[in-house]
C-alpha cells in the first residue's frame, strides 16, 4: 500500500522491536521515515533504521541538512500516519503537555496526520497516575493508543507494559488504511452498494471415503475478483470450493465441497439478496451416482463408475425469480470463443469471460490469465479482449466491464 509512515522511536528496550516493525511495515508496501529521540539512540543506532527503511533517519530538530531537505514541517506534511513505537513514559508526558523542544514533539504538533502510539514501559510506570492522566489527555486529543500487552518485562517484572509484537502493530496499521480505502470505495467505488456473490475454485465429487473427482482450479481467479469487487465498494460473498487461499480482506466466505453444496449456498445467497452473481468456479459436471460408504477395494482390471449430471449452478440462478446480473466463465481447450458464446446464450447470462485452459501460462493455477468477454445482445458492447495480465489486473478490468453493463441495464430499464 503506497502510504507514508513516520515511525518515531523513543528510548526504551522495546526499541529493538521497532527495527522488525520497519520490515513488517515495508512488507505491506509502506514508505517509512524513521525519527529517533536521543533516548532511542542509546538502545539502537540510526544506521540500523536507515538500512531497514532505505531512507535517511531523522534525529535532530535543528539539523541544517535536514531542514533543507526534510525537516519537521516537511515530515509532518509527508506523513499519512505518525506511529510512535515504542512510546516511552517521558514522551507520552511531553506530547500530552504540548512541549516542542525536539524533533518528535514539534512534528507531533505540526502534523495533520493521525498519530498512533504504542506505549512500552515498566508495569508500575504504566499504571502510575501521571501516566494514566497523560494517556487520557492524549486519547482526548485524538491520539490512537495501541495498548501494551501484559507479560514478563525486560526489567524482570511481570505485568502490563510490553509493546505488542511488530507483526500485530503492522497489521493494525494496514487494516486501518484498508478500512479507509473501503469507506471511500463504499461512497464512490464503481460497485458501491452492489451485493456480489462469487463462486470460486473446484468442486469435489466423492467416489468413496478416500477418492473424489475434481479438476485443477485453485480459486485464484475467483479470489482476485472478490478482492477487486470489494475494492470497488461492493459487499462480497465468496462461495469457495476446496482451495488453500486466504480469504480476501472484508469478504464473507462459505466453504463448500460438492456442486450440490455450492448450489445450496448460492441459492441461499440469492434469497438473502444479490445484485451480481459471478461464476468462476470450475464445477464438476458429473457426480458419482452412488458414493461407496467404504473404500472401494482393488479387484478387476477395470472399474466402471456410474456418473450423474450435476445441477448447473449458474443456469439455475439465472432462472431464479430474483435473478441478479449474471456473469459466467468458460474454460475451454478448443473453439474457445465459439463454445463460450453458445454457453452464454444457453445459460441465459449477461456476460461470459472465456479462457483457454489448454495453455500453461494462463488459466488453471496460473497467476495470469487472458480472456475474451462476451456480452448479451441488450448491451452496447458485444465483445472485449483482455490480453494476458495478472489475475488481479484481469479482475479489475472485469469489474469495470460489469459496472458499465450495470449502468446500461439501469438506463435500459428506466
Ligand atoms: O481457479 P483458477 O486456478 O484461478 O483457474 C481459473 C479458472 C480457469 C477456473 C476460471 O478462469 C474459469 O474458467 N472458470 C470456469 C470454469 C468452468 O467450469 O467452466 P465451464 O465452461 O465448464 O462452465 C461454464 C460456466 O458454468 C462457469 O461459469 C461455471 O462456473 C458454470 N457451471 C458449470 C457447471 C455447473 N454444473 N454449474 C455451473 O455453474
Amino acid at each position: 500500500m503506497s502510504k507514508n509512515i513516520v515511525l518515531a522511536v523513543t528510548g526504551g528496550i522495546a526499541a529493538y522491536k521497532s527495527a522488525i516493525l520497519v520490515r513488517r511495515l515495508k512488507d505491506y508496501g509502506f514508505d517509512i521515515r524513521v525519527v529517533m529521540t536521543t533516548g532511542a539512540q542509546a538502545f539502537i543506532t540510526p544506521l540500523t533504521f536507515q538500512a531497514l527503511s532505505a531512507n535517511p533517519v531523522h534525529t535532530t530538530l535543528l539539523d541544517p541538512d535536514a531542514e533543507a531537505g526534510m525537516g519537521h514541517i516537511e515530515l509532518a506534511r509527508w506523513a499519512d500516519l505518525v506511529l510512535v513505537a515504542p512510546a516511552s513514559c517521558d514522551v507520552m508526558a511531553k506530547l500530552a503537555q504540548g512541549l516542542a523542544d525536539d524533533l518528535l514533539s514539534t512534528l507531533y504538533l505540526a502534523t495533520k496526520a493521525p498519530v498512533w502510539i504504542a506505549p512500552a514501559m515498566n508495569q508500575h510506570m504504566w499504571s502510575a497516575k501521571a501516566t494514566q492522566r497523560n494517556l487520557e489527555t492524549l486519547t482526548a486529543d485524538g491520539v490512537h493508543v495501541m495498548m501494551p500487552d501484559a507479560g514478563s518485562q525486560a526489567c524482570g517484572d511481570v505485568g502490563r507494559g510490553r509493546m505488542p509484537e511488530p507483526e500485530v502493530l503492522a497489521e493494525q496499521v494496514f487494516a486501518y488504511f484498508q478500512q479507509k480505502q473501503r469507506d471511500l470505495a463504499k461512497k464512490v467505488g464503481i460497485l458501491a452498494g452492489q451485493r456480489v456473490v462469487i463462486t470460486a475454485g473446484p468442486t469435489r465429487e466423492a467416489i468413496d471415503p478416500v477418492r473424489y473427482i475434481s479438476n485443477h482450479s485453485t480459486g485464484k481467479m475467483g479470489f482476485a475478483l472478490a478482492t477487486a469487487c470489494y475494492a470497488a465498494g461492493a459487499e462480497v460473498t465468496l462461495i469457495a470450493g476446496p482451495v488453500s487461499l486466504a480469504t480476501p480482506f472484508g469478504v464473507k466466505r462459505h466453504n463448500v465441497t460438492s456442486a450440490t453444496e455450492m448450489l445450496t449456498h448460492s441459492l441461499a445467497c440469492i434469497d438473502a439478496g444479490c445484485d451480481v452473481f459471478i461464476a468462476t468456479a470450475a464445477v464438476a459436471d458429473y457426480k458419482v451416482a452412488e458414493v461407496a460408504t467404504q473404500k472401494i477395494k482393488k479387484s478387476g482390471d477395470t472399474l466402471a463408475i456410474h456418473l450423474l449430471k450435476n445441477p448447473d449452478i449458474v443456469a439455475t440462478v439465472a432462472e431464479h425469480t430474483r435473478r441478479p446480473f449474471m456473469v459466467g466463465f468458460a474454460a475451454e481447450t478448443q473453439h474457445v470463443e465459439d463454445y463460450a458464446h453458445k454457453k452464454m446464450i444457453a445459460k441465459k447470462l449477461d456476460m461470459i469471460a472465456c479462457n483457454d485452459v489448454s495453455r500453461s501460462d494462463i488459466g488453471f493455477a496460473s497467476d495470469h490469465n487472458a480472456m475474451v468477454v462476451f456480452f448479451a445482445q441488450q448491451y452496447a458492447m458485444s465483445a472485449q479482449t483482455l490480453p494476458r495480465a495478472t489475475k488481479f489486473q484481469i479482475a479489475e478490468k472485469l469489474v469495470e466491464s460489469i459496472s458499465v453493463a450495470l449502468t446500461q441495464l439501469k438506463h435500459h430499464r428506466a
